[in-house]
């Protein structure tokens, strides 16, 4: 199986927990695509959505999906996303399609996250994928130094704008032994919107897909 068959294999095998009539938050990326095309196929079945990004909009809304205002919904009972890294405890590592910060909204609203992923996507400890930083323009260069500081190699991604007019400083070199502890330092510094790390609120559960099937994980 290729990349996109196992992405495909994880984003179907998440719709055994979408809850029927309830509104489900929807995450962004390439297995997000397939996983969006899969729920097509139960449209029926989902009240509304909400979404962490324009892109992730623009694909519910072409297939009929509503798409909500988090601010009009009491409850997100599941958020489907993907990650670019996962470790054994369900800590992550997001934000290489540059949606981190409204990815981290709904996580934090919603009751229980999946996170759908390939087995390349699992690590023994976060921090070779390049941790991104999404920080208000006017602070980058404070943030800059300051990741430096914590032993990291900041590097610009260059004529990116995110959904919320913000700059990403992808850091490289970090090897991250507390994912919290960095997690709750990166959130200290003036001008950082959000820290990549999705640590203090991980998934609940991945769905890891690889040759053998699909692996099921719970954390917590
Ligand atoms: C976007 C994300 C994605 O979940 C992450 O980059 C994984 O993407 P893909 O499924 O394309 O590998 O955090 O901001």
């Amino acid at each position: 199986m290729n990349q996109d068959q196992l992405k495909l294999a994880v984003a179907q095998a998440a719709l055994r927990h979408v809850p029927d009539g309830r509104i489900i938050g929807v995450g962004t990326g390439s297995t997000v695509d397939f996983f969006i095309d899969a729920l097509a196929t139960i449209r029926h079945r989902v009240r509304a959505t909400v979404s962490s990004s324009q892109r992730s909009t623009e694909r519910l809304r072409a297939h009929g999906f509503e798409v909500l205002d988090l601010n009009a919904v009491d409850n997100v009972p599941v958020y489907v996303d993907g990650a670019d890294e996962i470790d054994p405890g369900g800590s992550m590592i997001k934000g290489g399609g540059g949606a981190l910060t409204r990815e981290k909204i709904i996580a934090e609203v919603a009751e229980r996250f999946i996170c759908i992923v390939d087995a390349s996507k699992l690590v023994p400890r976060l921090g070779r994928f390049p941790l991104p930083v999404e920080v208000v323009p006017m602070a980058r260069e404070l943030v800059r130094r300051r990741l430096v500081a914590l032993g990291g190699a900041p590097r610009l991604r260059d004529g990116f704008v995110t959904d919320n007019g913000n700059q990403i400083l992808d850091v490289h070199g970090l090897s991250i032994d507390d994912p919290r502890a960095l997690e709750t330092q990166i959130n200290q510094i003036p001008g950082v919107v959000t820290v990549g790390l999705f640590a203090h609120r991980g998934a609940d559960l991945a769905l890891v897909g690889s040759a053998e099937g699909i692996d099921a994980r719970s954390f917590g």
